[in-house]
C-alpha cells in the first residue's frame, strides 16, 4: 500500500487563495481551491526562480508573480509566455479532511 504525505486541512485552501505547503523530502508544492475542487502542483514556477503561491489566481489558472506566464492548474500544463515548460501536478486525496498526496 502507498503511503500518503499529508499537506494541509483542506478548509485552510479557499477558493482563489492556494497555499504554499513546504515539507522535508519534498519539492516545495502549491496547493488549491478551484470552485471547491482540491489540486496540488509544484510551487517553483519552471520558467524562473517564483513561488506560484506569490502569484494570482484567476480560475483554474495560476500566473506566475514574475513574468506574466502562467499554468493550467489541473494539468500543469503552460498557458502563457513565458512559461513553456510544464509544472508537476500530483494526483490528490481528501482523508480525514486533509488534503492528501502519495508518499514521492
Ligand atoms: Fe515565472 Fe518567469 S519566473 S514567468
Amino acid at each position: 500500500m502507498t503511503s500518503k504525505v499529508r499537506l494541509c486541512p483542506v478548509a485552510d485552501v479557499k477558493d482563489g487563495e492556494p497555499v504554499g505547503v513546504f515539507l522535508e523530502q519534498l519539492p516545495a508544492l502549491a496547493v488549491y481551491n478551484v470552485d471547491g475542487d482540491i489540486f496540488v502542483t509544484n510551487n517553483m514556477c519552471t520558467h524562473g526562480n517564483a513561488m506560484l503561491t506569490d502569484g494570482y489566481q484567476d480560475g483554474g489558472i495560476i500566473e506566475c508573480p514574475f513574468h506574466g506566464g502562467s499554468f493550467d492548474i489541473a494539468t500543469g500544463a503552460a498557458k502563457a509566455f513565458p512559461c513553456q515548460v510544464a509544472i508537476k501536478t500530483y494526483p490528490v486525496r481528501i482523508e480525514d479532511g486533509w488534503v492528501c498526496i502519495d508518499q514521492l
